[in-house]
């Protein structure tokens, strides 16, 4: 029954729309939409609207009534024939009734705490209206809204207001999903922006009542971003006005509709007491993520939704480099490989595994992915390092230019880069259209003075996709002496061929290779090296990025090995013992290189290595692991914890995160050693949340949580954002024994709100991120989830079909388990009107 769109199939739209009026009557059951579409085509056509969920009262053409035999209903769309319209430009207009307050998909119009929002994207807008809801049909706005509201908002600058009315016109031409509406009893905070050309723009960021206090960084972030795309990437902001609403109920992080950006508010609101250093960061990343999608989205769109990672991965890459300028670039590179690796990487190896630009799909918002954002970004990364900064910024202008008010594909990417440049791409575009993680095996060969190093490309099959041709592969490399020293500068080296050789030479001694520097390309390494070999460059390397990789793997293969029930961890523990001395110097650093590898990742590793991972020896291994270090490093860390204590007022600014990263990640190990009774006084006097959270973590994991989350409870019960944080703590933090049946408590709570997609997410996410718990052996863990994904799939496909990737790597795992899972995932399946976005998640996911 659900048939499968593909890429090869789209057609471009027969009309033009000159414009979009939009009039509505805002009521919480009974909202009249009332549209009227100009239209024009240059030859005969039929006339195709997306439509879905809707009560039709009226369809006219030019203001007549269109006869019911010429209205053709098929599905989520009406045909109204070429014969019944007239020839060149043409109205169309349609009344309908919708239902807000019925709709808990939070797609399309619906209502969060009693105020009317949106969210369009992907194919959102046919919940409003018929309309032709494709990215490529691109038209201004016009939009009236009737509502006793105080505050009504749409797209683009305001043009009336009175009570109970206003107008809205967005003068630049956009697709329907970057429609938005707010109506609610909102209050703002303002400010002002001048654009570099001196336009003035007004800023909003609208809250609910009492959560002004709370919103004051989200505008701080949202100048900075505005700034930003103006020094580096030339882009001004458009209209006279920007808004920016925070929502307590939405499925994803945030929404760019032109001049209307739509936040989750756990994106927004943040103050020193309620919000964590990584909330903060990330409120100023989405914050620009979804300003710069004003040109790199609504200005310049996509063709169609096989294109979604020309505006994502884009704006990723652009959201990215805005963080590491206003952090630590070092910092937010090694995060960001992290979240690749644990998201996009599991992703890649599993049966979801895409290219960036998919070429089928079911549900297109099961393709919002870590494939189509992160990958996406990493692809443009690897652009820019192969063709330099300034030929990027080069081709960057080329495509503002050439494509402004257009609705684009990759071709249209690929080409502009070519044209900038020079350069033939054909084989760089596989990047995006081949899905797989290559694996590149590196052995070298050391002969007088000169190192041979041969490079081996291979990506396995993945789900519809058999031949792996070779891709572009930058591998940014240096050199470093025995004695620390660098004998070779980065140097980009470009693989194109399945194998490939390069030689240094006029070498004094035999150097270590700093390999895949910066993380120079999305691929799985596959090298010998020795201890030795990692502690010198954990030691002394130049770049950041395989300085902290150097660690890091000394650490996962002491786990690995302590996984099976071998010894191992001396490397380690003695490099980190190096690092520690002078910790104080670089604190992120040293605190990024005392975070051990988290368990899921041990077992991807272990799987990896054709080893079938046991989650309890994981969990066993790693706590295991921690304790021997703290006990070696006691001194050092308990030194390191009391250095980094605040040294003033809460900032939340990359210096203070910092300082606190590393109080917490000597805390971790501590904890280990002293049963959280660190843990039990931090969390008593902490002052900011990250601090007070952080302990709160420890304890729970240490079983000594019972008062401290009491008293947690009662302090925020009022702060939605804050409880998540409470249920989220709970269910990934407890013991793998007690994980599940801990779960279900909290699940049988009064305040576990779970149509809220936060509070559902805190709890089963939080569940689903403890690993050994989730993927408990008698396959209780699975079976809970199982049950509430069931639950809330008739009220919120979108959220549920996403929270279906926890089995994703079900296959890895112990006949017993695998057994469990598949059990599991089978009841899913075969739950009667199951959401085409989960029926096609579990599919592929047994499949
Ligand atoms: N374009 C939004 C962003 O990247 C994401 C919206 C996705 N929404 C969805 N229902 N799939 O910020
Ligand atoms: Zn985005």
């Amino acid at each position: 029954m659900t048939a499968t769109q593909y890429l090869a199939d789209w057609q471009p739209y027969p009309f033009n729309i000159l414009e979009t009026r939009l009039e509505f009557d805002l009521a919480p059951k009974g909202t009249k939409v009332r549209s009227e579409i100009r239209l024009q085509g240059d030859k005969p056509a039929d006339l195709v609207l997306d439509g879905a969920g809707l009560q039709t009262l009226s369809l006219r053409i030019d203001g007549v009534e269109i006869a019911e035999t010429d209205r053709i209903f098929e599905g989520e769309r009406l045909t109204i024939p070429a014969a019944a319209l007239p020839e060149g430009s043409f109205t169309f207009s349609a009344e309908v009734a919708i239902d807000p307050e019925a709709n808990t998909t939070l797609e399309g119009l619906y209502l969060s705490g009693g105020m009317f929002c949106t969210q369009c994207e992907a194919e959102g807008f046919r919940h409003i209206t018929w309309y032709p809801d494709r990215p490529d049909v691109m038209a201004p706005f016009h939009v009236t809204i009737r509502s006793e509201k105080p505050v009504l908002l749409s797209n683009g600058n305001p043009v009336r207001r009175e009570p109970g009315l206003a107008e809205w016109h967005d003068p630049w031409p956009k697709p329907s999903y970057l429609f938005a509406l707010v109506a609610g009893n909102l209050v703002s905070i303002d400010d002002h922006f001048t654009t570099a050309s001196g336009a003035p723009v007004d800023l909003h960021v609208w809250v609910r009542e009492g959560d002004q206090d709370r919103a004051g960084y989200a505008m701080e972030a949202l100048k900075r971003s505005m700034r930003w795309d103006e020094e580096v990437y030339g882009r001004e902001y458009d209209l006279e006005v920007f808004n920016l609403v925070a929502v307590d109920d939405f499925n994803m992080g945030a929404m760019e509709n032109k001049g209307l950006n739509i936040f989750n508010s756990k994106l927004v609101l943040a103050s020193a007491d309620t919000a964590t250093d990584l909330d903060y960061e990330r409120i100023e990343g989405v914050i620009g993520h979804e300003y710069f999608h004003n040109w790199t989205g609504d200005r310049i769109t996509c063709r169609d939704w096989f294109q979604l990672c020309l505006k994502e991965g884009l704006t990723v890459f652009r959201d990215q480099q805005f963080t590491s300028d206003m952090r630590s670039a070092a910092v937010k590179r090694i995060q960001d490989v992290q979240t690749l690796r644990a998201r996009q990487f599991r992703e890649d190896q599993g049966p979801l595994s895409h290219p960036p630009r998919p070429d089928h799909y079911q549900e297109i918002n099961n393709f919002y992915t870590a494939t189509v954002y992160e990958k996406g970004a990493e692809v443009i990364g690897m652009l820019k390092r192969l063709i330099g900064d300034a030929e990027y910024y080069k081709a960057l202008d080329l495509y503002f230019t050439r494509h402004d008010g257009q609705a684009c594909t990759i071709e249209d990417w690929i080409k502009v880069f070519e044209d900038a440049t020079g350069r033939d791409l054909t084989q760089f575009k596989r990047w995006y259209t081949d899905a797989g993680t290559p694996e590149l095996t590196m052995s070298e060969s050391w002969n007088d003075g000169t190192l041979t190093l041969t490079f081996r490309q291979d990506t396995a099959p993945t789900p519809g996709q058999t031949q792996k041709p070779p891709r572009v592969i930058p591998v940014a490399l240096g050199l470093i002496s025995p004695n620390g020293d660098e004998a070779l500068p980065t140097t980009v080296l470009e693989l194109t061929e399945t194998e490939q050789n390069f030689s240094f030479h006029h070498l004094g001694a035999r150097p270590v290779v700093s390999l895949l520097r910066g993380f120079s390309a999305p691929v799985v390494l596959r090298r010998e090296i020795s201890a030795e070999a990692q502690a010198l460059l954990l030691a002394h390397d130049t770049d950041s990025f395989t300085r902290w990789e150097a660690g890091h793997d000394l650490a996962l293969d002491a786990l690995i090995a302590r996984a099976r029930g071998e010894h191992g961890g001396r490397a380690y523990i003695d490099a980190i013992g190096a690092l520690l001395e002078h910790g104080a110097e670089d604190p992120a650093f040293t605190a990024l290189c005392l975070a051990l590898p988290g368990e899921e990742e041990i077992a991807t590793a272990l799987s990896d290595r054709g080893q079938i991972p046991d989650p309890d020896a994981i969990h066993r291994a790693r706590d295991g692991f921690a304790a021997e270090i703290a006990a070696t490093h006691q001194d050092a860390l308990a030194r390191l914890y009391a250095e980094m204590a605040p040294n003033g007022p809460y900032q939340p600014d990359a210096e203070g995160a910092a300082r606190r990263s590393l109080r917490l990640a000597s805390l971790v190990l501590l904890s280990h050693l002293d049963e959280g009774d660190r843990a039990l006084v931090l969390f008593g006097i902490a002052e900011n949340m990250t601090e007070r959270f952080g302990a709160l973590g420890q304890l729970v994991a240490a079983g000594r949580a019972r008062e401290s989350l009491e008293l947690f409870r009662q302090e925020f019960a009022k702060n939605r954002l804050v409880m998540d944080k409470w249920f989220m703590v709970q269910t990934h933090r407890a013991s793998p024994e007690t994980a599940v049946e801990r779960a279900a408590a909290l699940a049988a709570r009064d305040d576990f709100d779970w149509k809220n997609p936060n509070r559902f997410r805190a709890l089963l996410g939080g569940f689903a991120a403890n690993h050994a718990g989730f993927h408990r052996a008698d396959g209780a863990g699975y079976d809970f989830y199982a049950d509430w994904l069931i639950k809330l799939d008739p009220l919120n496909p979108q959220t549920t079909a996403r929270m279906c990737t926890a089995f994703e790597t079900w296959r890895s795992y112990d006949a017993g388990r695998q057994e469990k899972a598949r059990a599991a995932l089978t009841r899913i399946a075969a739950t009667p009107g199951l959401s085409r976005n989960t029926s096609e998640m579990v599919t592929r996911i047994l499949a």
